[in-house]
């Protein structure tokens, strides 16, 4: 089957908890490589065109507010079936309801501060990933 790449967030509440390696053991552990990395701190702008979908939300302001709080890890992941099984491993998006043994269920606080981010299909996955990376940036495995 073919290698697929998807967009990956660790927020700057998991940063906080000091859980990168905790969390990237888990992608490893489930067939999932790291195939671009980059630690930075959102600006509001990237942030806004980033969560552009969410904007009429009533909880845009505070996502983008959380999102630029501190550190966080952009990366690309790659394997097979990279998307699905990436939000396998995160979990549902409220932690409270994410199965045990996942990422929002190990270090996710509530909805906004849910630890991670993964691209929800692989459309998705192709605009996220360009609009943090260059291609040149992104390792074929
Ligand atoms: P993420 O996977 O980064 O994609 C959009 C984010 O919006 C989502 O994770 C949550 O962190 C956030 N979000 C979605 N729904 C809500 C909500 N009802 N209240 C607060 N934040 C939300």
């Amino acid at each position: 089957m073919a290698i697929e790449k998807t967009f990956s967030i660790i927020k700057p509440n998991a940063m906080k908890k000091n859980a990168i390696g905790d969390i990237i053991s888990m992608f490893e552990a489930n067939g999932l490589k790291i195939a671009a990395a980059k630690l930075t701190i959102l600006s509001k702008a990237k942030a806004e065109e980033f969560y552009a979908e969410h904007k009429a939300r009533p909880f845009f302001g505070e996502l983008v507010s959380f999102m630029t709080s501190g550190p966080v890890l952009l990366m690309c992941l790659a394997g097979e079936n990279a998307v699905a099984k990436n939000r396998e491993i995160m979990g549902a998006t409220d932690p409270k309801k994410a199965n045990v043994g996942t990422i929002r269920a190990k270090f996710g606080d509530n909805m906004g501060e849910n630890a991670v981010h993964g691209s929800d299909s692989p459309t998705s996955a192709e605009r996220e990933l360009s609009l943090f990376f260059e291609k040149s940036e992104i390792c074929n495995l």
